[in-house]
């Protein structure tokens, strides 16, 4: 075996790591050992800065717990959630596309009745979401599950509020036609959690930290790629530089502003509202090129 200089090192470590059974394991160790020896290479960090690296990691673990990822964080941050997503979800141009789920999905949304209000008692502007869901060929998709998670009005998740019942989120399904009706709130743009260390990493940059108003769907039905995505306010200023960049352009929509009135989904509305119009299309599974 030789011994090692800096020229031989990155070799000697790769020929090492061939000796693993797991031919997955042993291409992705392959890779990983080629490209950090070669940001190491790049970067040249002196020892104190390696140090920090080292701290900046352990102070990641460290803030991960039952409620909290901050890896999944740094993931979003860095593009690399968002490289995943597209790695794994490469629909046919027409199909709804999707983009990054996020940390708030919390599971077993209650189930709410086509129109019915999934943001009873919580702080915002009236909201109703109609549309349909369709196959690509342009066929409803009946009883396809739609659930919704969100900020309230004033940009907070249930996990940021201290509530004992689900709060902003719910289980709606189409009806035999396809369509579905949906009673919320608007939501608002927010910041991602920014007392960690990404808050810190953030706070060295001119990055934006925020997130531009956004409803989050998980739509899935028998036979159909499973799709996660958003539903983005069109207008809203952080559309452009969304700290996560999960904005995709045939997720903005029009938040259209109503005096008070009569609702879609016939309640009467005694503030101005909103209404967004969306058509969600699924692309059968057998035709997703990754699934
Ligand atoms: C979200 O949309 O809920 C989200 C996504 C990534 C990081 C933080 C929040
Ligand atoms: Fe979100």
């Amino acid at each position: 075996m030789p011994y090692v200089t800096e020229q031989n090192l990155t070799d000697v470590v790769r020929e090492r790591w061939q000796a693993v059974p797991d031919p997955r394991l042993r291409e992705v160790m392959a890779s990983f050992i080629k490209h950090v020896h070669g940001f190491v290479r790049e970067i040249q960090p002196t020892q104190a800065e390696w140090a920090t690296a080292i701290d900046f990691l352990t102070r990641i673990g460290k803030k991960c717990d039952d409620k909290r990822q901050e890896f999944i964080l740094f993931s979003d941050v860095m593009g690399v959630s968002m490289l995943i997503d597209a790695l794994n979800n490469r629909l046919e141009s027409g199909a709804t596309p999707t983009t990054v789920e996020g940390p708030f999905h919390v599971p077993n949304a209650p189930a709410i009745a086509d129109g019915g209000n999934m943001a009873e008692k919580c702080p915002g502007i009236p909201c109703f979401i109609t549309g349909t869901v369709r196959g690509l060929d342009g066929r409803p998709v009946a009883n396809a599950s739609l659930d919704l998670w969100q900020t309230d009005g004033e940009g907070l998740y249930e996990a940021q509020r201290d509530v004992t019942e689900p709060w902003m989120r719910g289980l709606f399904h189409s009806k035999p036609d396809g369509s579905y009706s949906v009673r919320t709130v608007a939501p608002i743009g927010y910041s991602i959690p920014m007392d960690g260390p990404i808050g810190d990493l953030v706070k060295h940059t001119e990055v934006s930290e925020m997130r531009p108003a956004h409803i989050h769907f998980c739509i899935e039905a028998p036979g159909y790629h499973r799709v996660v995505t958003h539903l983005f306010q069109r207008g809203c200023p952080y559309i452009e530089t969304d700290v996560v960049y999960g904005v995709k352009a045939p997720l903005i929509v029009d938040f259209v502003e109503h005096p008070p009135g009569i609702a879609p989904n016939g309640d009467k509305i005694d503030t101005k509202f909103y209404t967004i119009a969306y058509d969600f299309v699924l692309q059968p599974k057998a035709q997703a090129a990754a699934a």
